[in-house]
């Protein structure tokens, strides 16, 4: 399934009713950060587990299959879990912004990233995250591609053929999961006067099987620290 490094999971994957109530909390808590946010960039809602532990729900022997394939076994944690807000934003090249420029995570090669549109109406223009398969990725390479800031010409034109591009595209529930180590990806761009809302579940390998309440649980203890450490962001 993740032969290419992503798939999509289709709009119908994960329950309705359980990314309804997720959507309706997330806008309520954004209300929230947007009254005190002044021209956001991207906002967040944190600590995310203890504002939406609906988020639960969501691993089903389903989703807990996918991720039993991928690592080959069922010893994976969930790493964390959060949602934010992208807004338009003018600068394209913005220092604070730069997920926009294509890039692989810094993190465990032994990644997968769950992305969930939460929004409605994300398209190739409007939000849609880009990402190319691991083999585009490799070719990608040695045409160039050293860093988001270091992009040779033509590793650079290699990347802006739409054809290599796939674009997580689509409405609420609109389900994608990929290998942000090993796919080169980017932060789709969002129209002026639109947004776009996506939950991220991030999971990594371990080496021992996880109770998923338990790794819910610390990871929630996590998160508010993180909040209380004043490390975590609510919007930039
Ligand atoms: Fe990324």
């Amino acid at each position: 399934m993740l032969m290419n490094g992503f798939a999509s999971l289709g709009d119908n994957f994960h329950k309705k009713a359980i990314v309804s109530s997720i959507t309706t909390k997330f806008l309520n808590e954004l209300a929230e950060v947007e009254a005190v946010a002044k021209n956001p960039k991207v906002a967040y809602v944190v600590p995310f587990l203890k504002k939406i532990p609906d988020v639960y729900d969501l691993f089903d022997s389903r989703l807990s299959a996918i991720f039993n394939g991928y690592f080959l076994s069922d010893k994976w944690r969930i790493a964390d879990i959060t949602a934010w807000r992208n807004y338009y934003w003018s600068a394209p090249t913005s220092e604070d912004v730069n997920s926009d420029l294509w890039h692989n995570d810094e993190s465990r090669v032994d990644t997968l990233k769950l992305f969930i549109i939460l929004s409605n109406g994300v398209t190739k223009d409007n939000g849609a995250t880009q990402i190319i398969s691991i083999q585009n990725t490799k070719k990608a390479m040695p045409l160039g591609y050293f860093s988001r800031y270091k992009i040779l010409k033509p590793a650079r034109k290699f990347l802006e053929n739409t054809d290599l591009i796939n674009f997580m595209t689509g409405n609420n529930g609109g389900s994608f999961i990929f290998n942000p180590q090993v796919c080169l990806h980017a932060a789709g761009r969002v129209q002026s006067g639109s947004i776009r809302d996506v939950l991220c579940v991030t999971v990594t390998s371990c080496n021992k099987s996880r109770n998923l309440i338990e790794n819910f649980q610390s990871l929630s203890i996590e998160q508010e620290k993180l909040v209380a450490d004043g490390k975590s962001i609510t919007y930039r």
